[in-house]
This record gives C-alpha cells, structure tokens and sequence, in this order.
C-alpha cells in the first residue's frame, strides 16, 4: 500500500477546497440566477442557504473525511459503520458522472481561448457556439481537458493540487478583479449593476417556492457537496486546524467569487444592450462572447476573461478525478499516475455522449444536481448527525477552539434544519424532474 500524502498548509487544504468549490457554478449560473431572483434579495436567501444549510453539510464531509484520512468509500468502514459504504459508492459514483461533462465544457472554454485570439467567435456568436459544442471538435477537446486534469492529479497532493490550487485561486480573484474594474469603466455599466443587485423583494416572494430550492442545490453544487469531494480532500488533513474556521473562509470566498463574477459579466452586457434574460451556456458562450466583439480591446478581454473560467474550471475538475484516484489508490497496489491515467480514460470515455450532443450533457447535469448530489448529500448527513453522532461532534470541535455549544448547534442544524431542507430540494427538483418542465438543453450548471 501507499504511504497516504498530506496537505503541506493548512492554506493549502483551504485554497483546494475554494478551488473545488468556485467554477463554472460561480461565473455563470450564480450572476444570472441572482439578477432573475430578485437580486440583493435573492442574496439574502442564498447567504442563508450557504450558511445555514451548505455549511453544516460542509463540515460533516469534513468530520468523515479528517476522522478516517481515508477516501469516501474506506471512511465508512475506518469509522465502523460499514454499511453506510454505499453513501461514499453514490459519490464516487457521481464523481464520474459530473467530470465526464464537466469536462466537455472544459472543452468548449478551451476553445473559446483560442477563438478570442482569432476572433472566430466576433461575427455570429451563436452559430459559432452551435458549431463548437458538439461533434468531433468538443469531443478534441473534452480530451485536452481531461489530459490537463490527469497531469495536476497525477503530480499528487502536495506536488499537484496544492500547488496548482496555491497559484490558480488567487489568479481566478485578482483577474476577476481586474476585470470588473475594468467593467465599471463601461458606459452603461451602472445599469448592469442595478440589474444584477437591486432588491426586488416582490420577485423573490412571488417565485419563493422555486427560489429556495435553487438556492440550496446552487448552495451544494457550488459549494462541490454530495459526491465525496470535500470528504476526500479534508481526508488529507494532517493535525487539528479548526474545520468551522476552514468551512467559513470556504463559504465566504465561494460567495464573493460568485458576486466578482457577476460585477464583470452584468455591466459586459449592459454596456452592449445585450438581452441579459439567459443563463446556463447561452449566457457566457453567446451573450458575453458576444460582448467582446464590440467593445475596445475585446480579443484581449475575451481572452483573459475565457483563461479565468478555464482556471476555475480546472480547479473544479481536478477534485472530481481525485475522489476517485484517492479510492483506487487507498485500495490497491497502484501508483497514482497510472490510476489517474486509466481512471481518467474511463470518464473521458463515459463524456462521450455529452461531447456529441449537448442534449445529453444537459441530461446528465439535470441528473446530477437534481438528484445525485442531494440524495449523497442527505446520505452523509443522517450518517454524520444520526448514525455517527458523538464522535461526529468531538471530531468536529478538535481544534475550533470553540465552546461546546456551538458544536452541539451544529450537530442539530444538521440533524434537522438541514436535512428537511435537503428532502424538500429533492422533492421539488423531482417534481420538475418528471412532472412537467422540460430539463433545460442549455446546461444549468
Ligand atoms: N463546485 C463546482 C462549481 O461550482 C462544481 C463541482 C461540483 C465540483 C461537485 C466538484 C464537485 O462549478
């Protein structure tokens, strides 16, 4: 067997997880979504969700995974509930379901690096996309993808991910940063801004019932939960940091990337009169590909603004390879280059179908946010709070420096708040699953 590695900094493990959790989520569905939403208003009820709800979840994933410095599916045998097993095989399950078209977008980004430096996209920026999302081309792509997430995962924890994550994070904040000052520079800019953040309670009350469940499963989703991430890198813990410190600062940057995000594509559009009314693929590849085409320095822009998404992108994907790559190598005699190789043909393998047809990849995302990610969520949760329980809450308080109240708050948020709040997510996303509504071609993530 391997010796297990370890984070090198407790920055390290923080940076991986931020990495994990700011993507594609953050840059296009979470701007788009809140303006639609009722803008600050919606933020409100997504800052609760994460707090409330995606943070609780966060640190169960994090007990199992510092308790057990195991991958998700060993943790639960580590902790002497072997039975509960099946929660970690969901998510390594969901793993390869969610990289193999995460990847296929990758893909697109890929691209569209390459089309701001010819300016292919400039002309008619929707039949470009229509071109270049499916077919041999994405198929291409989705493999350089892959390849890149294989080579960071291959080099290890510390020598890979860490470092990698170490340089990639503060890149996706300073560039976003600089981009939405630049923004700001726009004319027009001020109403991108009053679109994306004024509050608009009467949107937010009127649509509540569709509202809250969004913002959860964005919450889980964004925040990489239900499929063992968090498990896994917290599983390369090595002392006792404190896991609320950790999951707080998580929760926070994960927002604020959210928020940078939508200061740079919102005032983008406005400032070009471009109909902000979309969002999943249509909202970046076409609105705001198409933004670049006519304002000054758009190549350059576009290619900047294209290299950050491929960033967090990267950042993302490379935590989905390594849920399963930790597995296959806790397990058998294998090195992880060659696991990282072999595992990562597999889920290239299984994006096939996405790359082809942008039908599918929208199937296997509605799949996976509507029904993997919060069933694997509800899983770790009554596990953590219910079934584990006390060792959950001393695992939990090791290192916070906390008073014991606030980790028995936590532990019964989680056993109740949070876990009705997940079965009502599911509930709801099941009703538009099957009862109606069609699953969107323009993927949601
Ligand atoms: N959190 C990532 C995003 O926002 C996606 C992701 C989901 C990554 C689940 C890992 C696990 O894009």
């Amino acid at each position: 067997m391997n010796e297990r590695e370890t984070w090198a900094t407790r920055a390290g493990f923080i940076l991986a997880a931020v990495g994990s959790a700011v993507g594609l989520g953050n840059i296009w569905q979470f701007p788009f979504k809140t303006a639609q939403f009722g803008g600050a208003s919606f933020l409100i009820v997504y800052v609760i969700a994460a707090l409330g709800i995606g943070l609780p979840a966060i640190l169960a994933e994090f007990v199992i995974g510092r308790r057990s410095n195991l991958n998700t599916i060993s943790a639960f045998e580590k902790l002497g509930h072997k039975n509960w097993r099946f929660v970690g095989a969901l998510g390594l399950f969901t793993g390869f379901w969610i990289l193999s078209y995460y990847s296929v977008v990758g893909g697109w980004v890929l691209r569209y690096i390459g089309g701001s430096l010819t300016g292919a996209y400039f002309g008619a920026p929707a039949e470009y996309f229509g071109q270049i999302s499916a077919g041999m081309d994405a198929l291409a792509l989705h493999a350089v993808f892959m390849a890149l997430v294989v080579v960071i995962v291959a080099a290890g924890i510390e020598d890979g991910i860490e470092k990698a994550t170490k340089l990639m994070v503060p890149s996706i904040i300073v560039i976003l940063g600089a981009l939405a000052i630049f923004a700001f520079t726009l004319p027009g800019a001020s109403e991108g801004y009053a679109y994306f953040l004024s509050p608009d309670f009467d949107a937010l009350f009127a649509n509540l019932g569709d509202i809250v469940p969004f913002a959860v499963g964005q919450a889980f989703f964004s925040l990489s939960l239900g499929m063992g991430a968090m498990i896994t890198y917290a599983s390369y813990i090595d002392g006792d940091q404190s896991l609320f410190g950790d999951g707080i600062t998580i929760v926070f940057l994960n927002s604020f990337v959210g928020i940078l995000a939508g200061l740079v594509v919102l005032p983008l559009l406005f400032a070009q009169g471009i109909d902000p009314n979309t969002s999943g693929a249509g909202a970046v590849f076409i609105s705001v590909a198409g933004a670049f085409a006519n304002i000054p320095g758009g190549q350059a822009i576009g290619l900047i603004f294209f290299l950050v998404v491929l960033i967090a992108a990267l950042s993302s994907a490379i935590s989905l390879l390594e849920v399963v790559v930790s597995w296959a190598i806790d397990n058998y005699d294998v090195t992880r280059p060659q696991m990282a190789i072999l595992l990562g043909g597999v889920i290239f393998l299984l994006g096939v179908p996405s790359a082809l047809d942008t039908a599918w990849l929208g199937w296997f995302d509605t799949l996976a946010y509507k029904f993997f990610l919060p069933v694997g969520v509800l899983g770790i949760l009554i596990f953590v709070a219910w079934v584990y329980g006390a060792p959950a809450l001393d695992e939990v308080m090791k290192g916070s420096g906390l008073g014991e109240g606030v980790g028995l708050t936590w532990l019964w948020l989680a056993r109740t708040l949070v876990i009705v709040a997940v079965v009502a997510t599911l509930v709801l996303g099941f009703q538009t699953l099957f009862l109606g509504e069609s699953p969107a071609i323009i993927p949601p993530i």
